[in-house]
């Protein structure tokens, strides 16, 4: 990635192609009525909203009574954008809406982030030695086990693990992070392309995304220094495998992000370490002795696959302790089954050696795709992680044509901010001799297609 990542991105959303029955006479009933909509299928993902004089004239509102009820509904995540460039509905509302449609039958599936099915740890085995004895209220929360790989691991890595919570995986460590220290409306940098999921869970915290540039290596300083400039209460960074585009930070870096993040002591520092030791880079942090707030979450859903969702996380004292105090009352604990599972699998010297063979061969799956893109003169990016991030003049006719030579890859779309277009390609399952196909595919999608006698 370079400058020509951080072009705007053009405003991409489809036009409403029937007016949707959007009813009410105040803002509340207004934004009910598209929240009813968006539900039911009538309004879709990425569909634009009627423009707010438009709507306010055939409801006999004024237009003030619209745009009340466009900016609940995008405090809440469900709408975003503004103004001339419209109002459209998120990609993944935080709504129960009709599932997003399918990879095609006999389509290659290099859409889903997903890890390989065949490079995760057989589990029977794991299952057969844990213990089954019930976990009762008012026990460790904390399978005494886990906590010690967990301090181990840590340690090993130069971070402290004094104040540890377990959580449901690395999102849901963020949402608890995020919600424990901000407040709907604060800002909180982001990498720019970065994480859907973060994007989309930034939305529906009522938060404020602020985009940073990055490149290969993680962040830009520049970008950061930026960022911080416009009052972000926090930033939330992937150390190594970041999605989309790979990105890992080395120690260089780290250490000029730590430089001016020190200049900012109390922003609230989050790094999203969630593919741990399959990423295929060495763990960096941004965190140094000093900083106030700060967070690391390291997940197991890409090391033993997304249904172990155990993730373990480790910050400052008032951070951790509100996140577990917040636990304690809905939510309790990750089961302990699971964490057996995972303190299990984690001292399973068979299963750290098949770890270590899933990060040598994402790693080769990467690269061949990205040498094989790159004798075709195609830029593309993918240091670690398990996608390859390819920059195009247009996504969907990309996307369009890869679906039609068999492939399905994901739209940059939903992980850009205001960075430029691209496809994100997930090599988790796509092995070596198939990539220079799929490069020669994506050569021939990217060709400028002939315009036609007619045009
Ligand atoms: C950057 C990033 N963070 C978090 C996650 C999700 O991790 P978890 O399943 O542990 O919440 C993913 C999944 O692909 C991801 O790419």
């Amino acid at each position: 990635m370079n400058n020509k990542m951080i072009q705007k991105s053009e405003a991409g959303a489809r036009p409403a192609p029937l007016e949707p029955a959007i009813r009410g006479a105040s803002a509340a009933e207004i934004a009910r009525s598209v929240e009813a909509s968006i539900h039911e299928g009538r309004l879709r993902p990425g569909q634009r909203l009627p423009a707010v004089r438009a709507l306010a004239a055939r409801l006999a509102v004024s237009p003030t009574t619209v745009s009340a009820a466009y900016r609940a509904l995008r405090a809440r995540g469900l709408v975003s954008g503004a103004g001339r460039r419209g109002t459209c509905v998120r990609g993944r509302p935080p709504l129960r809406t009709a599932p997003a449609p399918l990879v095609p039958a006999g389509a290659l599936d290099l859409a889903t982030g997903n890890p390989a099915p065949a490079l995760l740890a057989p589990l029977r085995a794991a299952l057969a030695r844990i213990d089954a004895a019930p976990h009762l209220y008012a026990e460790e929360h904390q399978l005494p086990a886990l906590r010690r790989i967990a301090e181990r691991e840590f340690a090993r890595d130069g971070l402290p693990a004094e104040h540890l919570a377990v959580v449901s995986g690395a999102l849901d460590g963020i949402e608890r992070v995020l919600a424990a220290q901000l407040r709907p409306g604060d800002r909180v940098a982001v990498e720019d392309p970065g994480f859907s999921n973060l994007l989309d869970l930034v939305a529906a915290l009522g938060l404020e995304p602020v985009p940073v540039a990055l490149d290969d290596r993680g962040p830009l300083p520049e970008s950061l220094e930026r960022a911080l400039d416009r009052g972000v209460e926090a930033l939330v960074v992937t150390p190594r495998a970041q999605n989309p585009t790979g990105a890992a930070l080395d120690a260089p870096r780290a250490a000029e992000l730590r430089k001016v993040l020190r200049g900012h002591p109390s922003v609230l520092v989050v790094e999203d370490d969630h593919a741990a030791a399959v990423a295929g880079a060495a763990a960096c942090t941004l965190w140094e002795r000093g900083r106030e707030r700060w967070a690391l979450v390291r997940s197991t859903a890409k090391t033993h696959g997304p249904d172990l969702r155990v993730a373990l996380l480790v910050g400052d004292r008032e951070t951790i302790g509100r996140v577990e105090g917040r636990q304690r009352i809905g939510f309790r604990w990750v089961s302990h089954l699971l964490q057996r599972i995972v303190a299990e699998l984690e001292s399973d010297p068979a299963t750290r050696r098949r770890v270590r063979r899933a990060a040598r061969t994402y790693a080769e799956r990467r690269r061949s795709l990205v040498e094989a893109l790159a004798a075709r003169g195609i830029e593309a990016h993918g240091r670690s992680g398990l996608n390859v991030w390819i920059p195009v003049p247009e996504e969907a006719a990309a996307v369009q044509q890869l679906l039609a030579a068999g492939y399905a890859v994901s739209a940059g779309e939903r992980f850009r901010i205001e960075s430029g277009p691209a496809i994100r390609v997930t090599i988790s399952r796509l092995p070596p001799p198939a990539a220079p196909a799929l490069a020669e595919a994506i050569a021939g999608a990217l060709r400028p297609r002939r315009r036609s006698a007619a045009a």
